[in-house]
């Protein structure tokens, strides 16, 4: 992949990486791309590197727009693997007196993955800046978006934000600007890979990201082009990219259900079937998900896509299902915020599943409606009967919570 001037002597040097289909346990099915930047003004800066195991296309990049010998600056705005792996490799090409920028934590992190004892390390924090020539970078940090390091590097005199992680989809695309994206493809698929990427890296920071997005809008800087370390450059629809942003950190959500269900004997699987049938009778949309089908990623997407959530188990030894648990486990951890919960499973004899479930929601407070539905065994016809209306009465309640949050959006 050729590097990309994306504003005057600002270059895209970034990789490619087509084949990747598992992003630490989570699922790439389009691959990503790991992004860096390259600022060819009097003092010629490096920002960020990318994934270790594509050091030597990275440094080739490099290469192709300048000797290396020649850039004075390196700045790190996440010590991920993925954006600082080929750091070590850099550093051996460029000059030994070469200044990297990084905020206090991000080079303490450094120094967990590197001898730095002989790099000329600067801490930077909100508000710094320096000047390269033409252009000034001022640094923000955004401590959890991603990781406690993270900043992000506002380029002044071209209107660019350099986001790291934030703002990025795990694309592998040969466009590199979001209007040259859609041209290929749609909408829809950028919107649903940015809402991808939020819901299974940043869901926990919501509350983070929204007092950020607040803090870079009143610092005054213009915005025109917002470059995330992941996937397409936000060149015409950045507006939209940041209002995505702030709909989801205020926990916007569809008046749609997600069923997620796993199953032994089929019989939780046969519960889903006439609740779904309820749920569409009170003209909900819903999306039905087994979750052994499907890889963990996607459950946790649609779960953040919809207001309410119907979890199914059955009870193996007493227990929730394991794959159930895994995922539980998993949305746990997202501290996921006002979806409304429910839970319903088939048992033979104790049961324990659906009490299981129950416990994890209050455990992670979120809203439920209880009791939950069970059957033993197999589904009779009045069974059948209580599955549906629990669909219907749980889709009546969802379109009643949601009217809490129909404050108009224009992307969720
Ligand atoms: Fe793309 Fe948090 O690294």
């Amino acid at each position: 992949m050729n590097v990309i001037e994306i504003k005057p002597d600002i270059y895209w040097v970034g990789v490619v990486d087509w084949a990747v289909r598992d992003f630490h346990g989570y699922v790439t099915p389009s691959g990503t791309t790991y992004n860096n930047y390259l600022i060819m003004d009097e003092e010629v800066t490096l920002v960020d590197t990318v994934k270790h195991d594509f050091l030597e296309v990275g440094i080739a990049n490099l290469k192709s727009i300048v000797d290396p010998s020649l850039i004075k600056n390196i700045v790190v705005n996440h010590i991920e693997n993925d954006h600082m792996g080929a750091l070590e490799r850099v550093m051996e090409i460029v000059p030994r007196d070469v200044t990297i920028y990084a905020t206090q934590r991000g080079k303490a992190g450094m120094g967990r993955f590197f001898d730095i004892s002989k790099w000329n390390i600067k801490v930077v924090k909100t508000g710094d800046e320096i000047k390269t020539g033409k252009y000034k970078l001022k640094f923000i940090e955004t401590p959890m978006i991603h990781w406690p390091d993270s900043m992000m590097t506002y380029v002044d005199g071209a209107k660019l934000l350099l986001s790291q992680d934030a703002f990025g989809q795990h694309i592998a695309t040969a466009a590199r600007f979001d209007d040259e994206f859609i041209d290929s493809a749609s909408w829809a698929e950028l919107q649903d890979a940015t809402l991808d990427y939020y819901a299974n890296i940043l869901m926990p920071f919501g509350t983070l990201i929204k007092a950020k997005i607040n803090e870079i809008q009143k610092m005054g800087i213009e915005i025109d082009m917002i470059a995330p370390d992941h996937g397409v450059i936000w060149r015409k629809h950045h507006e939209r990219a940041m209002e995505m942003y702030l709909d989801m950190a205020n926990n916007k959500a569809k008046e749609r259900i997600v069923i997620i269900y796993d199953t032994m004997w089929s019989s939780t699987e046969q519960m889903a079937l006439p609740m779904l049938r309820g749920i569409r009778d009170e003209e909900v949309d819903c999306k039905v998900i087994k979750l052994r089908s499907t890889p963990m990623s996607v459950a946790i997407k649609e779960f953040w896509k919809s207001r309410g959530c119907l979890i199914g188990s059955p009870t193996l030894n007493n227990e929730v299902f394991p794959s159930i648990a895994e995922f539980m486990v998993h949305l746990k951890g997202l501290r996921p915020k006002e979806r409304l919960m429910a839970a319903f499973g088939s048992y033979g004899w104790g049961g324990g599943a659906v009490n299981w479930l129950y416990e994890m929601f209050k455990q992670m407070k979120m809203p439920v409606i209880e009791p939950g539905v069970q059957v033993q065994y197999r589904l009779k016809a009045e069974d059948e009967n209580r599955c549906y209306e629990f669909g219907r009465n749980f889709a009546r309640q969802v379109k009643e919570y949601q009217k809490k949050f129909n404050s108009a959006s224009k992307t969720m």
